[in-house]
C-alpha cells in the first residue's frame, strides 16, 4: 500500500463518513413514509400486494438511476413492506463464485438478497446467479479433474433485489432476469421541501417554510443531498444566528458552501469550465474532461453528469459532450458568434 492517500474530493451525491451514523434515523422504514416518486410507489405496492395474496416471494426487483436517490432505502422499504429479512452485499464485494455460493445457500425462503452496484458483479459470479435466479438452484462442481461431478443443489425461493448507478453496464441476460425494473428519477421541488423538513424534524432543527425551500431547491433533486446541506445549514445557523434556519440564514450558508441557486457545485462549474473554455463548447469525451480537471470520469458519469443534462446544460452526442447556451448563459460565458467558445490554448 502506497502510504500517500489519494486525496478525496466532497462530491455532490456521495456519502461522508459523517453522515452514516443518521442515515439510519432519516431513512424511511416503509412505503406510506417514502416521499416522492409516486409512479414507483404505486408500481410497487402493487408488486408487494400481488405477491402477499399469492404468498409468493417477490419477483427479482432492480433500482436503477443517480446515487443518493433512494435505491437502498427502497430495498429496505421492500423487506420491511414484505416482513422478510434482507441480506446485504455489492457487486465488487462478491469476488468469487463460492463467495455467492455461500450467500445464497444461507438464504431462507422469501429473505431478499439485495445486490448495491449490481453492475459490478464478475462474470463467474454472474453465472451462478442466473439460474439462482430463474430456477434457484445452484450449480456447483464437486472434485477437480477427470473425477469433478456437477452438483445441482435447490435453493429456497428468494427475492434479489439489485442497484445500479449504470444500467447500460448491467450484462443482457442479467438484466432479463429482474421482473421489475424501475427507474429513480430526480426529485420534484414539492416532495424536495417535505424530505428537508421531516429531516429537520428528525434532527430536532427548527426550520421556517422559507429555509425548506431554499435548501431544497439548491439540492439537485436527490434526498442524500438534501440531507446533506441540511446538517451543513443547521451549523450554519447555530453558530451565525440563533439556530432556527429561515430563508436568509440557508441562503448565506449555501452562498458560502458554494452552492449556486440551482445547486451547481464547484465540481459541475469545473466540468461546464473545461468543456467551455479548454474544449470550445464541445464535443469532448468524459474522460478527456476527467483528465482535464483531474477527475475521476466516474463520478463526472454517475454524479456530474445526469444533473447537468436534466438541466439542459449538456447535451451527450455520439462524439462527446456539448455544453448548450443555457450553460454559458448561467455561468454567464459569452458564446463566440459561430456558437462557440474559441478554445484557449
Ligand atoms: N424518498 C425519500 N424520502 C426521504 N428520505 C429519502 C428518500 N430517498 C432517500 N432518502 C434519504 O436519502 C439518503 C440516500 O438514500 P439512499 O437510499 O442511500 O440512496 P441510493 O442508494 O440511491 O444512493 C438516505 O439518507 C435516505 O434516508
Ligand atoms: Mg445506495
Amino acid at each position: 500500500m502506497s502510504d500517500k492517500p489519494t486525496p478525496k474530493r466532497h462530491i455532490s451525491g456521495q456519502k461522508k463518513a459523517e453522515d452514516r451514523g443518521l442515515d439510519g434515523l432519516i431513512r424511511p422504514q416503509r412505503l406510506d413514509e417514502f416521499i416522492g416518486q409516486e409512479r414507483l410507489k404505486t408500481n410497487l405496492s402493487i408488486l408487494i400486494e400481488a405477491a402477499q395474496a399469492r404468498e409468493e416471494p417477490l419477483d427479482h426487483v432492480l433500482f436503477h438511476g443517480p446515487p443518493g436517490l433512494g435505491k437502498t432505502t427502497l430495498a429496505h422499504v421492500v423487506a420491511n413492506e414484505m416482513n422478510v429479512n434482507i441480506r446485504i452485499t455489492a457487486g465488487p464485494a462478491i469476488e468469487r463464485a463460492g463467495d455467492l455460493a455461500a450467500i445464497l445457500t444461507n438464504l431462507r425462503a422469501g429473505d431478499i438478497l439485495f445486490i448495491d452496484e449490481v453492475h459490478r458483479l464478475g462474470r463467474a459470479v454472474e453465472e451462478i446467479l442466473y439460474p439462482a435466479m430463474e430456477d434457484f438452484v445452484l450449480d456447483i462442481v464437486v472434485g477437480k479433474g477427470p473425477g469433478a461431478k456437477n452438483v445441482r443443489l435447490k435453493l429456497p425461493k428468494f427475492t434479489v433485489i439489485g442497484a445500479t448507478t449504470r444500467l447500460a453496464l448491467l450484462t443482457a441476460p442479467l438484466r432479463a432476469r429482474f421482473g421489475a425494473v424501475y427507474r429513480m428519477d430526480f426529485y420534484e421541488q414539492a416532495a424536495m421541501e417535505t424530505i428537508v423538513t421531516r429531516g429537520a424534524g428528525i434532527l430536532a432543527v427548527p426550520i421556517e417554510p422559507e429555509g425548506a425551500t431554499e435548501i431544497a431547491r439548491r439540492a439537485r433533486g436527490t434526498p442524500r443531498v438534501a440531507l446533506r446541506l441540511l446538517r451543513r445549514v443547521r451549523d450554519y445557523a447555530q453558530v451565525r444566528a440563533d439556530g432556527e434556519i429561515t430563508g436568509k440564514t440557508a441562503v448565506s450558508a449555501l452562498n458560502l458552501l458554494e452552492i449556486d441557486s440551482l445547486g451547481l457545485d464547484d465540481l459541475d462549474r469545473r466540468v461546464l469550465r473545461s468543456i467551455i473554455e479548454k474544449f470550445g463548447g464541445g464535443p469532448v469525451g468524459l474522460d478527456t474532461i476527467g483528465a482535464s480537471i483531474s477527475e475521476e470520469s466516474d463520478t463526472i458519469m454517475d454524479v456530474v453528469e445526469p444533473y447537468l443534462l436534466q438541466l439542459g446544460f449538456l447535451e451527450r452526442t455520439a462524439r462527446g459532450r456539448i455544453a448548450t447556451p443555457h450553460a454559458y448563459k448561467h455561468l454567464d460565458i459569452p458564446m463566440q458568434p459561430d456558437g462557440k467558445q474559441a478554445a484557449l490554448f
